[in-house]
């Protein structure tokens, strides 16, 4: 199943219903292309690090600040993966999540709301932070996740450098004695202005 074609069509129909005409899509779509080279290094190392982060899970899974959910359904087709929860604080990512839904899997199920105050039901096996904590303080995400995360369970961890991040994470593993039981550097891009590293870490909790 070709994912992305599926999100393409979604994408148009939705743009469409909301109003959006044709040369409202040439103007977004040409703003993306003609910005393209100098994100190009950036996309491919998420690419990377997307299927870096599906190696990695299993069980049951939340992937926190799932955003367009690419990453939430393709985690949710994998094998040994039995559900995957997508979180995400904005609305309309999570009802166009919900529209592809059952199309793609039944596996995923999105909900919206923030991390940090939402209760949530049940707790995983992995919990996935994707290209989201380099905007954030990190520790109260990386707290909650420990709470909501079964014995053994891991957190996994993809993202660029910023703000010391992966500095942090090493502090965070140290203060709470949890084993960071992979760390590894991507590849380098430009990213916030910046010429970064991109990294993965496991978390595992003992
Ligand atoms: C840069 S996007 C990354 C999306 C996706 N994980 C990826 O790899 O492409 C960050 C997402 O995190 C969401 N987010 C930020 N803070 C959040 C919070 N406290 N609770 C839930 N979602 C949050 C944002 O709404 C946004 O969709």
């Amino acid at each position: 199943m070709n994912i992305l074609k599926l999100y393409y069509e979604e994408a148009l129909r939705t743009f469409r219903e909301s109003g959006g005409g044709e040369e409202d899509f040439y103007w977004l779509v040409g703003s993306l292309l003609a910005r393209y080279p100098s994100y190009r290094e950036e996309l491919e190392i998420r690419k990377r690090l997307m299927e870096m982060i599906t190696d990695e899970v299993k069980g049951k899974v939340l992937d926190v600040g799932c955003g367009t959910g690419v990453l939430t359904f393709k985690m949710a087709l994998k094998n040994g993966v039995e559900m995957v929860v997508g979180v995400d604080r904005k609305e309309e990512v999570i009802e166009f999540c919900n529209r592809l839904g059952d199309r793609v899997t039944k596996n995923a199920k999105f909900v919206q709301g923030n991390f940090l105050e939402m209760g949530l039901d049940e707790k995983f096996d992995s919990v996935v932070f994707s290209y989201v904590l380099h905007d954030f303080e990190p520790e109260p995400f990386l707290e909650r996740a420990l709470e909501v995360l079964e014995e053994g369970g891991r957190v996994i961890v993809g993202d660029f450098d910023i703000n010391d991040l992966r500095k942090r994470i090493r502090e965070f593993a140290r203060w709470k004695g949890v084993k960071i039981v992979k760390g590894v550097t991507v590849g380098r891009a430009e990213s916030h202005g910046d010429l970064r590293e991109a990294f993965l870490m496991v978390v595992e909790r003992l």
